[in-house]
């Protein structure tokens, strides 16, 4: 096997030698997997991740609704729209810590049906509101559904899937968040409110239903000395030609040992390695701007006169899904450290253009600070007439859900799912949901602030300068995991200390 001498975090003699090394049965075995039972069980699991972009898409159409709306305690004021949007994050912070508990206790399959409760509750909470209050615990219970969901789905499916198709797999998962975000914004279009409630909690339902006949994953399985469920597991999910004990033998050879993590542990390189990576993915994820341009995306398409500002919300969705599936599509193929430079450098070049664009669309700095709203009205920054480079601006925010699409916003959960020990896994993708939501919360909540310091355009010119670094850590920290097995990825970082 390979020597004790240290190396790069992933050096391409590693990779080589990790090829070179990988027994040819591993090609035979997977040349007689059938896919089928696989794919239905991603697609049961994914069912968690379209909820919760359900959840995050709710809030857009569903504001404007309720102001319309003839409950006049349910009118909301700019600052109760503002938490009415954000305290979803809140909540998936929270889901985050409970779900790295329950991951571990109950098992993967569990947790993820578990999920349905909070999801169904807070939806019927919203559609029973009577007062603020009732709204906010609604969105509060499914924030905490969508946190425990952004944990557990990443960690089941690449548990599940094999190294050949893990990257798609693992890739479906923000696929389905930006098909959940644009469902809600097109029955937004159409429904009220209440209605779009019921509707988004058809999803979870389905989750639910389908999970219950779906196996629990046979590393779990494994790890817990459940052997014949392990291997019934394997037969469901590779079909029946390929050797079930090998691929079982295989993953025992890693699991059998295991026993549970101990703080002390974290000190030991091949624990707080992946560890540190895993979160600084997540921070790097949000300090990107994501957020906070989505949120600006309506604001900018009227800017550009785009008679109907919904139907640019769905514009801006359909680009996430388009970019998201041509990522899932080529990941593995292309491998995930250069997916994340290209969205890096696409999203580092559209955040500075737009900062141009405000630099020049703006004629007096700060001339916003008295709109008393969470985001200053670009119509109010730049006059109510459309300027003449509004144009810019549409394409740069194209672009930049485009760059994000493509790497930063499907990679960071796909590669937490894979380079976390099995024994670590639970802890420390506990620690980076925890991370990803609440930084998204402080970015969406202080973004107004941010434009009040540093300027718009150099807010924006901050975003370019954080996805540039996100370039420069991808280059020099995040391993490349295309092709290996979860044991493999281990082992690599067991070496390199
Ligand atoms: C991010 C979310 C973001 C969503 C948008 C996810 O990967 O974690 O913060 O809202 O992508 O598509």
């Amino acid at each position: 096997m390979a020597s004790e001498e240290s190396r790069p975090l992933l050096g391409t003699n590693v990779e080589a030698e990790l090829h070179a090394e990988r027994p040819s049965q591993l090609e035979v075995y997977l040349s007689k997997v059938q896919n089928q039972n696989l794919y239905l069980a991603t697609f049961a699991a994914v069912l968690g991740p379209l909820s919760f972009g359900f959840v995050l898409g709710y809030s857009s159409p569903a504001i404007p609704s309720l102001r319309r709306g003839n409950v006049p305690e349910l009118r909301l004021k700019d600052s109760q729209a503002s938490w009415f949007g954000s305290v979803v994050t809140l909540g998936a912070a929270a889901g985050g810590i409970l779900g790295g508990y329950l991951v571990d206790k109950c098992g993967r399959k569990l947790s993820l049906m578990l999920c349905a409760i909070p999801y169904v509750f807070g939806f019927a909470t919203i559609i029973s509101a009577q007062n603020v209050w009732m709204l906010y615990v609604g969105r509060l219970l499914n924030g905490l559904a969508s946190g425990v969901t952004s944990l557990v789905v990443p960690v089941y499916i690449s548990e599940v899937a094999h190294s050949k198709v893990r990257g798609m797999l693992g890739s479906c998962v923000q696929l389905m968040v930006v098909i959940g975000i644009l469902g809600a914004y097109v029955a937004g279009m159409g429904l009220e409110w209440r209605w779009l409630a019921v509707w988004c909690s058809i999803p979870p339902c389905f989750m639910l239903g389908l999970m219950a006949f779906m196996p629990e994953t046979p590393r779990f399985l494994l790890s817990r000395h459940q052997r014949p469920e392990a291997i019934a597991a394997l037969q469901f999910l590779r079909g029946p030609l390929v050797d079930h004990e090998w691929e079982c033998r295989e993953t025992e050879a890693h699991t059998e040992e295991q026993q549970e993590l101990k703080i002390a542990e974290f000190k030991n390189p091949s624990i707080y390695k992946p560890f540190l990576i895993g979160v600084a993915m997540m921070f790097f994820q949000q300090v990107s701007g994501i957020n906070a341009i989505m949120f600006y995306a309506e604001t900018i398409f009227e800017e550009a006169k785009f008679k109907n500002s919904s139907a640019a919300s769905v514009i801006v969705g359909s680009i996430q899904v388009f970019f998201t599936a041509l990522a899932a599509l080529i990941i593995d193929r292309t491998g995930r450290k250069i997916l994340l430079v290209i969205s890096g450098l696409i999203m580092a070049a559209s955040a500075a253009v737009f900062g141009i664009y405000f630099k020049i669309a703006l004629p007096t700095p700060n001339n916003f600070t008295h709109v008393n709203l969470a985001i200053p009205s670009l119509s109010v920054m730049v006059g109510t007439e459309q300027h003449p480079l509004a144009w810019l601006a549409v394409l740069s925010l194209g672009l930049f859900i485009m760059g994000f699409a493509l790497g930063w916003g499907p990679i960071p959960w796909l590669v937490m799912s894979e380079i976390f020990p099995l024994r670590a896994r639970g802890v420390a993708s506990g620690a980076c949901v925890l991370t990803n939501w609440f930084m998204a919360f402080l970015v969406t909540k202080e973004f107004h602030d941010l434009m009040v310091l540093l300027t718009p355009y150099g807010t924006f010119w901050l975003f370019s300068v954080t996805c540039l670094l996100n370039v420069v850590f991808t280059v020099f920290c995040v391993p490349e995991t295309r092709g290996k097995s979860l044991e493999e990825i281990e082992a690599h970082f067991q070496r390199t200390h």
